[in-house]
């Protein structure tokens, strides 16, 4: 069967639009294009498969090209149901990868799509939330046997792998993309910041400047959140349950409360904890009229939607992306992407040049995994230093810049007691 023939997508006569918005990022990615040029000639993935999960849009397709041209045959599903462009998905089934994604599947056939990607026997996996090694792990542990390891792509996963990992049942060796500083201190943080705006901004078309915006959680993503909430002219609270971020949050100059207080002030809510139903019915209660909510989170679990229909007369879609609550008393609040994570549901996700960073590490860990997979061992693994600083450095460099060395003198200096 050929790529196209296998292939399970919405519309292949989009392949020309997919084909322009990957070209796009391709030209926004100069890290990655550094490492493409490495695989081209290297050909570490020669005669693997390699099967992925991410938020399928142009960067993740391009990412999977720079796989592909690294030798690898290469399947690819999306990592949430809203995500998914179709049209990208068109221009890489095109381009020989097969697809198994659209738009807004059922929640069956979204589950069938990850496990289509694992019924190719994959060599190697990139994750993102721990969905295709919770399938591995539960339902089909028989599609483990060919795979040597994968990369996770963020928090929430992480979260997931180090549980399988310390009950001693984690099969595969996995790392851990999200927690390299080329990773969380620039995709967290100015990726999530930057695009959860972006995306709120044109789905509302409503101001941010004046209003009260509630951050909830102030890990790396809400710090990003918040920092530019601030930039826009909005008031920010932040809400946490850990004491010490909490202070850090004040001491960047945002006002942090209890969320039963926030509740009462909000205009607008960001989710952004990996936590779940962080906002719920006793914060539905006091909420003011026309109140704004939405995640960034991985998951939908942030806002509490059962919560939110029981305690609704009616629910309505009022704009492309936004659902309207009306509550018993009157009030109507607002749910954008269905609650899941705002910035990939009803945006374009991080910028290119950050993603180029995320991508470069995700290429650079699948080809570690592949080398070290033996001596690694079932478990999961941090990204090593070097190839962490090796992305800052090229990321550098395609700036036109880079940082001093240290003199033999100056090293000698810092390693002693003297
Ligand atoms: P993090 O671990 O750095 O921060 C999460 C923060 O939430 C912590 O400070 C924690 O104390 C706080 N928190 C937990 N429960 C809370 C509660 N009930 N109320 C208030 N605060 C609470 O995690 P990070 O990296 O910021 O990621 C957060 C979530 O965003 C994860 O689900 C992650 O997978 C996801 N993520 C989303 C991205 C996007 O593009 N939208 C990009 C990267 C990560």
């Amino acid at each position: 069967m050929t790529t196209k023939e296998r292939s399970i997508i919405a519309n292949p006569a989009l392949a020309a639009e997919g084909h322009l918005k990957i070209d796009w990022v391709d030209a926004h990615m100069p890290v990655l294009n550094r490492i493409k040029e490495q695989f081209v000639k290297e050909q570490p993935f020669k005669g693997l498969k390699v099967s992925i999960s991410l938020h399928l849009e142009a960067k993740t397709a391009y990412l999977a090209k720079v796989i592909q041209a690294g030798g690898a045959e290469v399947t690819i599903t999306g990592s949430n149901p809203l995500s998914t462009q179709d049209d990208v998905c068109a221009a890489l089934v095109e381009d020989g990868i097969t697809v198994y994604a659209k738009y807004k599947p059922s929640p069956e056939e979204y589950k069938s799509f990850l496990i289509k990607a694992l019924e190719t026997e994959p060599d190697l996996i990139i994750d993102d939330g721990c969905e295709l090694v919770t399938l591995l792990h539960t339902e089909r542990p028989d599609l483990l046997k060919t795979i040597r390891g994968g990369a996770e792509e963020t928090t929430t996963g992480i979260i997931r792998l180090k549980a399988l990992e310390k009950e001693g049942s984690l099969k595969i060796p996995m790392i851990a993309v999200n927690d390299a500083y080329c990773k969380y201190l620039f995709d967290n943080r100015y990726g999530t910041g930057q695009s959860v705006f972006d995306s709120i901004n044109r789905t509302t078309n409503l101001v941010v400047a004046g209003k009260t915006v509630v951050v909830v959680g102030y890990g790396w993503c809400g710090k990003g959140v918040a920092m530019r909430a601030k930039g826009l002219g909005a008031n920010v609270i932040v809400t946490e349950v850990d004491a010490i971020k909490g202070v850090e949050a004040y001491m960047d100059g945002f006002a942090i409360m209890p969320m039963a207080e926030a509740a009462k002030r909000g205009d607008l809510f960001v989710t952004v904890t990996g936590n779940k139903s962080v906002i719920r019915g006793e914060h539905y209660e006091v909420m003011k009229d026309g109140a704004l909510l939405a995640n960034a989170g991985h998951f939908d679990v942030e806002v509490n939607k059962p919560e939110l229909l029981a305690q609704s007369v009616s629910k309505r879609t009022v704009r492309n992306n936004i659902e309207e609550y009306k509550l018993k008393d009157g009030r109507k609040l607002y749910l954008l992407a269905e609650g899941r994570l705002v910035n990939l549901g009803a945006g374009d996700g991080h910028p290119a040049e950050i993603m180029d960073m995320t991508f470069a590490l995700q290429a650079m860990s699948l080809k570690y995994v592949n080398e070290q997979y033996k001596a690694i061992g079932n478990r999961v693994l941090t990204v090593p230093y070097e190839l962490d600083e090796q992305v800052a450095r090229f990321k550098l460099e395609s700036l036109g810049t880079s940082v001093d060395t240290l003199s033999e003198e100056q090293k000698a200096y810092l390693q002693s007691w003297q």
